[in-house]
């Protein structure tokens, strides 16, 4: 695979060049500023007339205490920028009623960090492809987005590591994130006094594989590893969730959605609607092995999915597949129930599979945490086994299907349900970046007051 070379230098232009014009500052730049200062409190104050809506107090102090922060000089220069966008100019009630006026700025690092990866097609649809997809929604997102850094709540570092796929066996090597991410962190903070400032906490990262912010495949080296000294202060969107102590969880974070492609659901259930007959009673595809290997001390998928494959490969109800089958998509929308067991890490994107196809996901993977369960009510539409109940799945579904499955179905066919898990380009209301936008805001409240203290220091 050709990694391209080309980086595409007017973005990096426009990154340095904003860079080199902030510390100016001249006679005439000064009054300037006090004029737009003054214009930008009238702006405000007539906007609170208007909407008989105050912007949340805690907002308007944030944006008060960084106009008086040693670097207010500059702060002049990007509400010029500010000012030009639409966002501001012509929804002010709109984007001040959103996500409790939530304002995310995305720093514009050099290709290399993330558009390069781009040209392995993969890079975007993979399961780990949220790093891209909620990066991609937040650039398209008019609301929630500002180019004035000054404004911004928390700063999000659109860094790709999971697209460096091994050319031996096609799963994303990540040994190279941490350095990455190391001079992303290099790059942002001697820029930007935005990262000293609060110590990296109001920065968000993605990161959607296995172990999220321990970078690594393995469980035992993920934990040896940890987190990354510098980014224990973030907050972390990843897939990865327990409900109990981990040390790769130790951090703020948003449990998300692995990442599914909206467009091959659409297709998938442009033939077989999700009402459609489903003749096959337990679904799963993928890896079951009859002798697992004991790898570093463990065993995969902790022999869950080797009981499944001994206790009910030749149950008729079953329809259990080892093989890869690039149509399995056609298997799960004609399935009741879909078998979510975990892997080397609990999560899978089974789940989603399930849910979006309408097929009841049976959860097999002790104590983990689902993406969004304030919004989802996972209990009410999904079914949760035990790990030490595998070899009595027969029993456990036939007693749900003759008593509570109608029930289950209904409700994970809630178009609202099934929306949550996808992520769209643009975002749609309720879908996955929605839901990771509404956690987020959540704690701008606590992280302004936090930030407020921070400076006071
Ligand atoms: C203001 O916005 C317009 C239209 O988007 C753009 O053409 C122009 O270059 C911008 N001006 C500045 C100073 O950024
Ligand atoms: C991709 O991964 C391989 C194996 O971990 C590593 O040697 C290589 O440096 C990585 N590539 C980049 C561009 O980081
Ligand atoms: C932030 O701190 C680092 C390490 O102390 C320093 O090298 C860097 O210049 C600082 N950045 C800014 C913008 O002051
Ligand atoms: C698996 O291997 C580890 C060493 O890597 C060993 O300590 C452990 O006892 C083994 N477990 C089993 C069940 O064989
Ligand atoms: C359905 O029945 C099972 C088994 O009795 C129970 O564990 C589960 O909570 C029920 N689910 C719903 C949504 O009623």
């Amino acid at each position: 695979m050709v990694v391209m070379k080309s980086s595409k230098p007017p973005r990096n232009r426009g990154f340095y060049v904003k860079m080199k014009l902030i510390p100016t500052s001249t006679f005439c730049f000064r009054y300037f500023k006090w004029f737009l200062w003054l214009f930008i409190s009238f702006y405000f104050f007539i906007s609170f007339l208007i909407t008989h809506k105050p912007p949340s107090s805690t907002t308007s102090l944030s944006k008060t205490t960084l106009l008086h922060h040693p670097y207010s000089k500059s702060a002049s220069n990007a509400l010029i920028e500010s000012l030009n966008t639409t966002t501001i100019q012509n929804h002010p009630t709109k984007s001040f009623s959103k996500f409790n006026s939530l304002k995310i700025y995305i720093y514009n690092l050099p290709n290399k960090f993330n558009e390069d990866w781009l040209a392995n097609k993969r890079c975007t649809n993979h399961l780990f492809a949220s790093e891209v997809a909620i990066h991609k929604a937040l650039l398209n997102n008019e609301d929630v987005r500002t180019l004035n850094f000054w404004d911004a709540d928390f700063f999000f570092v659109p860094v790709y590591v999971s697209c460096n796929f091994s050319t031996v066996n096609g799963f994303p090597a990540i040994g190279h994130a941490r350095q990455l991410l190391t001079e992303a962190v290099h790059i942002i903070s001697s820029e930007f006094p935005f990262w000293n400032r609060s110590h990296g906490s109001d920065h968000i990262f993605v990161a959607s594989h296995d172990y999220g912010a321990c970078f690594h495949a393995m469980e035992d080296r993920a934990k040896a590893d940890g987190i990354p000294e510098f980014m224990k202060n973030s907050i972390m969107l990843q897939t990865f969730g327990v409900k109990h102590y981990h040390p790769c969880q130790d951090v703020e974070n948003v449990v998300v959605p692995p990442y599914v492609s909206p467009e091959s659901i659409r297709k998938t259930l442009a033939k077989t609607p999700i009402d459609g007959r489903r003749d096959i009673f337990a679904f799963f595809r993928g890896k079951m092995e009859l002798h697992p290997k004991n790898i570093s001390g463990r065993f995969y998928s902790k022999k869950v999915r080797t009981v499944i494959w001994k206790k009910y490969g030749g149950d008729r109800r079953f329809y259990l597949k080892r093989h890869r089958f690039a149509g399995y998509q056609s298997e799960i929308v004609r399935s009741k129930f879909c078998l979510c067991p975990l892997g080397w890490a609990p999560w899978s994107p089974r789940l989603v599979e399930s849910v979006v196809l309408g097929c009841v996901p049976v959860i097999i993977a002790d104590g983990i945490r689902l993406p969004f369960s304030s919004a989802v009510s996972w209990a009410e539409v999904s079914l949760t086994v035990a790990e030490s109940d595998v070899d009595k799945l027969g029993p456990i579904l036939e007693h749900v299907m003759a008593t509570n499955f109608t029930s289950i179905q209904r409700k994970l066919w809630d178009p609202d349900v099934r929306n949550s898990l996808l992520f769209n380009n643009p975002m749609v209301e309720g879908d996955a970046t929605w839901h990771i936008l509404e956690s987020l805001s959540l704690k701008v409240n606590s992280w302004s007051i936090k930030r407020a203290r921070l400076y006071s220091q």
